[in-house]
Parts: structure tokens; sequence; C-alpha cells
């Protein structure tokens, strides 16, 4: 994906080997917990597609993180990945700001600039799964609605809390509702996570909290 002027205040670099070290310090403080995987995610989406475990190079078609720059500064992460089966949609990947910036707007901004960057590259819709009434994701509750995404409720638990998916139409068109075939148990967090296809796997790991 080229790097491309954002309308949004916040500027999105995109990942490399040069700035990884400082892309992993701001992403390792905003998911704890999850410090590793990201660092996988990140020098993962880097190496060439050949060495991506076969379950990763069959599902995801494009895969790319970024550093959220404000003023020269690096103020949080996102990130987009397409899937072989829906090339159409696209899925955000490790979204958030530093803890101190926030409360102030900036989240909002850095959600702008990821659905300029998705709408430009032509996606129909934009799609990301995350938890309801759980810390620190309670704002990016209200943050996802606010914005217009459409929740739909799954069946599916992380850490114990209900996980949603949130859909945004990027053309002007409400998105389909995400169909899944949520019957494969997959190894979780708990005995309640569940997940639909390899795919959704995949987004478990990409994305949010295993
Ligand atoms: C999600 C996150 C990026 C939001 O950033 P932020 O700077 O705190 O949020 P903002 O100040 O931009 O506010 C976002 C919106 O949420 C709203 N909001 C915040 N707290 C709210 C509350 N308690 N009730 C209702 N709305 C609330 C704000 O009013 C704002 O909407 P508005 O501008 O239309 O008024 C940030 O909280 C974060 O990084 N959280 C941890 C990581 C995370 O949750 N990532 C997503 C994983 S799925």
């Amino acid at each position: 994906m080229p790097i491309e002027k954002q309308t949004s205040l916040i500027n999105l670099t995109p990942l490399n080997w040069f700035n990884i070290l400082t892309a992993w310090s701001v992403a390792k403080k905003i998911f704890k917990k999850e410090a590793m995987d990201i660092l996988i995610c990140y020098s993962g989406s880097l190496l060439p597609r050949w060495l991506w475990p076969k379950i990763n190079r069959d599902a995801i078609s494009e895969l790319n993180y970024f550093i959220a720059m404000k003023d020269n500064q690096p103020v949080g992460i996102t990130g987009l990945y397409t899937t072989h089966n829906q090339p159409e949609e696209v899925w955000l990947a490790w979204f958030g700001l530093n803890e101190k910036l926030r409360g102030r707007g900036l989240g909002k901004e850095l959600m702008v600039a990821t659905i300029d960057m998705a709408r430009k590259h032509g996606y129909q819709s934009l799609r990301l799964w995350t938890t309801a009434n759980e810390e620190p994701f309670i704002v990016a509750n209200y943050l996802y609605q606010k914005l217009g995404f459409i929740a739909q409720e799954t069946d599916l638990k992380s850490y114990g809390f209900p996980v949603l998916i949130y859909s945004l139409g990027l053309s002007g068109i409400t998105p389909p509702l995400y169909k899944a075939d949520m019957t494969t148990t997959i190894g979780g967090t708990d005995s309640n996570t569940k997940s639909h296809n390899s795919i959704f796997r995949i987004l478990f790991r990409l994305y949010c909290k295993q």
C-alpha cells in the first residue's frame, strides 16, 4: 500500500524495519498483555509472504500497519488487512492511542485517518471486532458507534467479554452483515471462545487478545 497524503491532522506512517521498534514501543504501552503478539504481527507483516505460516498466507492478502504521527511525534498505532475471501472488505488491526493523549479527540482523528486510508484504496467496507464492556475498550465502542459503525453481536467471548463485530460502509452503501459459521471452537482464552472459520481465527491472532 503506497504512502498517501492524509486529510486528518494525524499522519499514518507505514511500518518498516527502521521504525518497527518505535511502533512497538507505542503499541506495547497500549496493549500491554499482547506486546509479544504485536511484535510478531509487526515483524511478520514486513517479511516476505513465503515466510508466513501457511494458514496466514492462505487467508491474508494484504497486511499493513502504521504509526500514527502528530507533529512528528508517534502518538498511536493502526493497521489494515484484507483477506482473499472478501477482497472488497478491509479489517482494522491493532488500533490505539497513547494513554496520556486520550480524551481530547485524537482517537477519533486516528480512526478518521484510518477510514480515509481504507476508502482511498477503494474498499467497500471497514470491519473490526472488539469486546464490549471490557476496560480499556469501552471508549473504543463509543467511538465506533459515533462514527457510524454498525454493531453486530456474535456468540464469541474473549477473556469472558462478549465479542462484537463493527462494520462501516465506505462508499455510501450499508455493508452486509458479516456472515459467519460460528460452529468451530478454537483454543481461546476461555472455553466460550469460538470462531467461525480459519479467517476469524486469524483475526484473533492478528488483531485482538488471544
Ligand atoms: C479507543 C481510543 C483510540 C479512543 O481515543 P480517545 O482519544 O480516548 O477518544 P476521543 O477523545 O477521540 O473520543 C472518541 C469518542 O468517544 C466518545 N466518548 C468517550 N468516552 C465516552 C463515554 N464515556 N460516553 C460516551 N461517549 C464517550 C467521545 O465523546 C468521542 O466522541 P465525540 O468526539 O463525537 O464526542 C483510545 O481510548 C484507546 O487507545 N484505547 C485503548 C486501545 C483500544 O481500545 N483500542 C481499540 C481496540 S478494539
